[in-house]
């Protein structure tokens, strides 16, 4: 592997910048230091942190860095890191791009930096786990899809039920025809969402590099709400719910369906609800047709009971009976036949399996790949496209990457990053 015999290089001349003077040790980690992959976080909120100690504790791996806009947040996580006075802290992503010594890195941050980051460190020669939804818009999974290929670099979507057992297993016993022809998946999203209410304008806190968390992202001033957590539900960084919390649902949808971009799809949706700072819908029905199934998600955020049994799920209906992937876990219910629970091997999960396939420099043994990814987030933005623009239905063509006679929903597609804050990859 070519950056192996890079990093000895490093190390052996110490040349570059060198983020940890020694490794350390960590939980699980028990590789020799020189065998085990040196990774950095970026976006240390929560789920960051818990990216973090998930790193921390592969094998073959070790964390030697954390990055955050917001020096707090990184200084709180390095704490909570075995040995923390020796993973080095950066405000600034870019320094952990062209930190050579740095091989992996997982992004966490907000979904309108994920691609801009993961393109940077795909085309600087670092492998990527990026977080759902990988994109913050269609053609940023594309270009995703296509750097990844043409770098020939690992990178994983944050979508970890690609690595559960049970679920592997259920989608298995699907795809061998025992729920005979599926001709309908449902993916729901049906909680509460406690409104955000308005926030005024105020200056960012103190230390933190405003400019640099908005990005690519329009110049707007700082408020509480367009800040951590809540700027999902912004449409200059996030995805609103369906691509939060429903990303996860379409994903397993489209993966036990077995389809990609759809015919042609139909939405509608917006706020019933929400009377605040929130832009995205707190209500939506998104429908993917296809050759011969059609793929249903449902959301509703204003709701403390569930849907089919579910506030986070998917059921697959089929004509000898249905199965559902949940909360509960997987349960098939067969007509006429007792319900029954599937279950299979549990594999090492979509972390160790990202440290697996880098090792072995192999893209192919990834278990939630970034062109599954990519498709999934991009059903997540063209059902948000139809709803914004309340079109009714849309039809993408993923070959000439366009929808077919919706000017509009088109220039949706993309976006114009701010100057300075170009993409590393085009195309
Ligand atoms: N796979 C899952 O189950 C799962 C679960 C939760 C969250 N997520 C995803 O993880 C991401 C983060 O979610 P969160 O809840 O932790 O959000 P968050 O807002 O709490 O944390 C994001 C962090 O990223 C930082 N950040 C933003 N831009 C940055 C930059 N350029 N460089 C360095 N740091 C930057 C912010 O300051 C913030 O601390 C989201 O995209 C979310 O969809 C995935």
């Amino acid at each position: 592997m070519e950056h192996w015999t890079r990093r000895k290089f490093i190390q052996t001349t110490g040349a570059g910048i060198v983020a940890s003077a020694a490794p350390f040790i960590v939980t699980g980690a028990n590789a020799p230091p020189s065998e085990r992959l040196r990774h950095a976080v970026i976006g240390m909120g929560g789920r960051g942190r818990d990216l973090a100690g998930g790193f921390a504790a592969a094998k073959g791996c070790e964390v030697v860095a954390v990055c955050d806009v917001d020096p707090e947040r990184c200084a709180a996580a390095a704490k909570e890191l075995a040995d923390s006075a020796r993973v080095a802290q950066y405000q600034d992503h870019r320094k952990v791009i062209e930190d050579k010594t740095i091989d992996t890195v997982s992004i966490a941050t907000c979904d309108h930096w994920h691609t801009p980051i993961a393109l940077a460190a795909i085309v600087s020669g670092k492998h990527v786990y990026v977080e759902k939804p990988c994109s913050h818009n269609v053609i940023e999974g594309h270009l995703l899809t296509e750097a990844a290929k043409k770098f020939r670099k690992c990178v994983q979507h944050g979508t970890q039920s690609r690595g559960n057992g049970d679920i592997k297993t259920a989608i298995q016993f699907m795809r061998d025809g025992g729920l005979g022809k599926v001709r309908m998946a449902k993916a729901i999203n049906h909680q509460f969402r406690p409104p955000i209410g308005r926030a005024p304008e105020t200056d960012p806190p103190p230390g933190v590099n405003y400019d640099l968390w908005l990005g690519p992202a329009p110049k707007r001033p700082f408020t509480s709400n367009r800040w951590h957590y809540n700027w999902h539900w912004f449409w200059d960084y996030g995805a609103g719910d369906m691509g939060n919390d429903g990303i996860h649902q379409v994903d397993i949808a489209r993966w036990g369906l077995g389809v990609g971009f759809p015919n042609i799809l139909t939405a509608s949706g917006g706020q019933l609800f929400y009377d605040d700072d929130h832009e995205t819908p707190d209500t939506q029905v998104v429908t993917f047709e296809y050759d011969d199934c059609y793929l249903m998600y449902e959301m509703r955020l204003w709701t403390r009971y569930k849907l089919e049994g579910h506030e986070n799920g998917d059921v697959f209906y089929g004509d000898k009976g249905r199965l559902d992937i949940g909360g509960g876990g997987c349960v098939l219910q067969l007509v006429g036949e007792e319900e029954k629970r599937i279950t299979g091997p549990g594999g090492p999960g979509i972390i160790q399996n990202f440290i697996d396939a880098v090792k072995a420099d192999d893209p192919s043994l990834l278990e939630a790949p970034i062109e599954e990814g990519a498709v999934s987030a991009a059903l997540c933005h063209l059902g948000n496209i139809t709803t914004r623009l309340s079109c009714g239905q849309l039809k993408y063509d993923p070959v000439k990457r366009i929808v077919l006679g919706n000017a509009e929903a088109t220039r949706l597609l993309s976006r114009e990053c701010r100057p300075g804050y170009e993409l590393a990859y085009t195309g």
